[in-house]
């Protein structure tokens, strides 16, 4: 009621929102996922795996921290509710593809940290079922593979849980998904993985670099994980000068950018936004590319001078 102090956990939510407002990530939209999904068998029942949700609350109250705009689309966890984060609840893999495919629709990154059910009963009982004589066998079909039919141009991070093979099978799945970066899970470990607080993962991006973290809390894993986040929508931004002569200064060194991502691109310009579509097969973003951009853009928006700054995103 009225003049009642709020949690204490609340209260600490609120200040590390309030001191990380000019983060890192400040600006950003970061969406993450948590939880095992359930997909209901009868109106009791239903099918889960033992994920705890403590990665993905981890890394959206550390996304907060460092400023983002956080939304966790969660499925049932035990865990309280993270102060100054949109959170959304889902039950099944199919309500939890459909908030992803609205909450990332403006979003700069997708984290998924969720555990999803790849297989869910053909179809839920409408009524409870009865203890019979026999077995059961309930027949099962595939969920949607979210992380890997999801579009839009933000950072794709997908998690691995993996009980053998760890870096192979996790190289598969970032480069099967399409994903920037993949953090690989060994779940036989008894302190890692799984319902525990600490996590030991090896985080692989699409270059093939491998870095293998320690065994850390799962807040440090998120932290870790979001720096090189940072790191990557730090070299999708390209900053152009128009001049006599077009000429380009990266970001980041001289090395193609967007190497692997296809879609539509916005050009902040002097005179406004101009939005164009690309396609990463021809090299359009290596300096050949972008020096032809350039050309592009000074013949067919004679209003923009030399000297105007262009800023691809
Ligand atoms: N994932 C997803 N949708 C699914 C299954 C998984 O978006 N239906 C995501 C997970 O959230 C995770 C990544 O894909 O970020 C890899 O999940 P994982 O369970 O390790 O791999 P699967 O693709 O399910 O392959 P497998 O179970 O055969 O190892």
């Amino acid at each position: 009621g009225l003049g009642r102090l709020a949690d204490i956990k609340d209260i600490i939510g609120s200040i590390c929102q309030v001191l990380g407002r000019s983060g890192d990530l400040a600006g950003k939209h970061i969406v993450v996922t948590a939880g095992g999904t359930q997909e209901p068998i009868d109106p009791v029942r239903y099918l889960s795996n033992r994920s705890s949700g403590k990665m993905g609350y981890a890394l959206a109250e550390a996304a907060r921290d460092r400023g983002a705009k956080v939304t966790l689309v969660t499925a049932p966890t035990s865990l309280p509710e993270p102060v100054g984060v949109d959170v959304i609840q889902v039950g099944t893999a199919q309500e939890m593809r459909q908030a992803v495919e609205n909450v990332t629709l403006r979003s700069d990154a997708l984290i998924m940290a969720a555990a999803v059910a790849d297989y869910r009963p053909l179809k839920a009982a409408k009524d409870k079922i009865k203890k019979g004589k026999t077995g059961l066998t309930l027949e099962l079909e595939c969920t949607p593979d979210i992380l890997g039919t999801v579009k839009g141009n933000f950072i794709k991070v997908g998690f691995a849980a993996e009980s053998s093979n760890l870096v192979e099978n996790a190289r598969e799945k970032l480069k099967q998904k399409g994903l920037a970066l993949i953090v690989a899970n060994d779940i036989t470990a008894g302190d890692s993985g799984f319902g525990t607080d600490t996590n030991r993962v090896t985080i692989i991006d699409r270059e093939g670099k491998i870095e293998s973290l320690p065994l850390m809390s799962k807040r440090k894993v998120a932290d870790r994980l979001l720096d090189k986040v940072v790191g990557l929508s730090e070299e999708t931004i390209v900053y152009c000068s128009l001049r006599e002569e077009p000429r380009i200064g990266f970001s980041k060194g001289q090395e193609p950018l967007f190497s692997k991502r296809k879609g539509t691109l916005i050009l902040e310009t002097a005179i406004g936004n101009i939005t164009v579509s690309y396609n990463p097969k021809y090299d359009e973003f290596g300096p050949r590319g972008v020096s032809k951009w350039l050309k592009w853009l000074k013949k067919n928006h004679p209003e923009l001078k030399a000297g105007d700054k262009v800023r691809l995103q």
